[in-house]
């Protein structure tokens, strides 16, 4: 009977706390195109993206869904759904070309328009300030592990705070420094594509202090919009409940969380994860970093996808935590992540444990890539998996909630298929159909779900 009622527990969007924000979410060089327009620099996107065999096809961001050019079209789409907030991001070269010195208004100019035209639709701006591409000048200087990128980083953001400020309703300084870092410059699969740890544990000491540097920043002006950091944490499920599992569990999540969540607290690296390997230089950590990196933030935004297992493995030299991830029967996504839904729900309450209930969480990015196809007649596109996905999703949020985590809003990943970065455009995330030839957009079945959720028509 309990069971019975559990599984006929439904909840519809009409139970969600006042004021739940929802959204979608989006980033720069993923859709917007136009990457020679308007006097925008080189990012390390660019430069990559060009690199032989470093993207699936040799696809680039040149293009993409243009939404440098077509936002009205899709700011119509967002309002038709009855999105409350766009989640995008500026792209740092089309504002500061060079990642110092002069500023470019047209690269201000583009962002005004695309607030403005949100507005008119009665739809926030939520704003992140890097979402990966750093102008190509800065990687030449030495990238994220030279110390000087995070105060350019910081004089960049001050830029945007001064002109956008007062119509930006939402700010995120960094995505996922995690993928910045250890995919940019340890594994290489992701721009600049370096494989070095030592330059990875660098970066991500550099981005954090430049979220850090960028909150003051943002604090001395005044301004009273929220801003937040929106972080990729991964806390892995141990295989099993034997002790050697749960502690190489612990151990995996020393890099990907710890590393990331644990200075924002006010604490310090992972110790431990330096520890495991002696020929890498730790972080360079100077006198008073450790303070700013922890400067009082207004929210944290938390990206889910999914969630791993781990199990104790021998440690040796080409395993030095003594962890390997190992298979579940989850069913799993085009990108080949598990669906995991119940993760969410154990996520939520890890980092609200975790953080001790001090910031409002966010949902900043959830969803799934699946093998969409238009119908024949190329008005519609089924997608039941998708709307699955987001549907059990949901309700591992709410259940969250109902369990006292204060969640205070749900970005889903994405509006609209676009690059997905080395998987280049081989991936679709969209709640709404690219056709990359003509650029027609196609409003999939989960386009009309999620807009049935948000009217609180749908049952989650
Ligand atoms: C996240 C990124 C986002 C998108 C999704 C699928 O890691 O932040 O840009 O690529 O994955």
């Amino acid at each position: 009977m309990k069971q019975q009622e559990q599984m006929g527990r439904r909840r519809s969007s009409l139970n969600l706390p006042e004021g739940f924000l929802w959204g979608v979410a989006a980033a720069s060089y993923q859709v917007e195109g136009a990457t020679s327009a308007d006097g925008r620099g080189t990012s390390i996107w660019d430069t990559f993206s060009e690199t032989p065999g470093a993207v699936i096809h040799g696809h680039t961001g040149a293009v993409s869904v243009d939404q440098y050019h077509r936002y009205p079209e899709d700011v119509r789409l967002m309002r038709d759904a009855g999105i409350g907030s766009y989640r995008f991001s500026i792209a740092w070269p089309r504002i500061q070309p060079d990642g110092s010195g002069a500023f470019n208004s047209k690269g201000f100019d583009y962002y005004k328009r695309l607030i403005d035209e949100l507005h008119r639709e009665g739809i926030g701006a939520a704003a992140t300030l890097y979402h990966w591409d750093l102008p190509q000048a800065l990687e030449d200087r030495g990238g994220w592990p030279n110390r000087d990128t995070a105060h350019r980083f910081r004089d960049y953001a001050a830029a945007c705070f001064g002109e956008l400020g007062d119509i930006v309703d939402m700010w995120i300084t960094l995505n996922e420094p995690w993928c910045s870092s250890v995919l940019g410059y340890q594994v290489g699969v992701h721009a600049p594509g370096s494989t070095d740890r030592s330059a990875a544990w660098a970066a991500g000491h550099h981005l954090l202090l430049g979220h850090g540097m960028a909150t003051e920043a943002y604090r001395a002006t005044g301004l009273t919009a929220p801003i937040g950091i929106t972080l990729n944490l991964e806390m892995p499920r141990p295989a099993t409940n034997r002790s050697e599992d749960i502690a190489a569990a612990d151990r995996a999540a020393d890099m990907h969380t710890r590393f990331f969540i644990d200075p924002l607290l006010g604490r310090p690296y992972p110790q431990r994860h330096f520890d495991a390997y002696p020929d890498a230089v730790p972080p360079p950590v100077e006198a008073g970093d450790m303070e700013r990196i922890a400067a009082p933030i207004d929210f944290l935004g938390l990206n889910y996808y999914f969630e791993p297992v781990v199990a104790a493995a021998p440690v040796n030299a080409d395993n030095p935590e003594g962890y390997r991830e190992v298979p579940s029967h989850h069913e799993r996504t085009h990108m080949d992540w598990p669906i995991v839904p119940r993760g969410l729900y154990r996520h939520l309450k890890w980092v609200w444990a975790h953080t001790d209930g001090r910031f409002p969480l966010y949902i900043t990015e959830n969803g799934c890539a699946v093998r969409d196809e238009l119908t024949e007649d190329g008005t519609r596109c089924h997608d039941p998996r998708r709307v699955d996905y987001l549907r059990q999703h949901f309700r591992a949020a709410f259940d969250a909630i109902e369990d006292g985590v204060d969640l205070r809003g749900y970005f889903v990943w994405s509006l609209i298929d676009n690059f997905e970065w080395a998987f280049g455009y081989t991936r679709r995330f969209g709640v709404v159909y690219a056709d990359y030839i003509n650029q027609r957009r196609v409003p999939k079945d989960s386009y009309y779900y999620l807009r049935e959720v948000i009217s609180g028509h749908e049952e989650v």
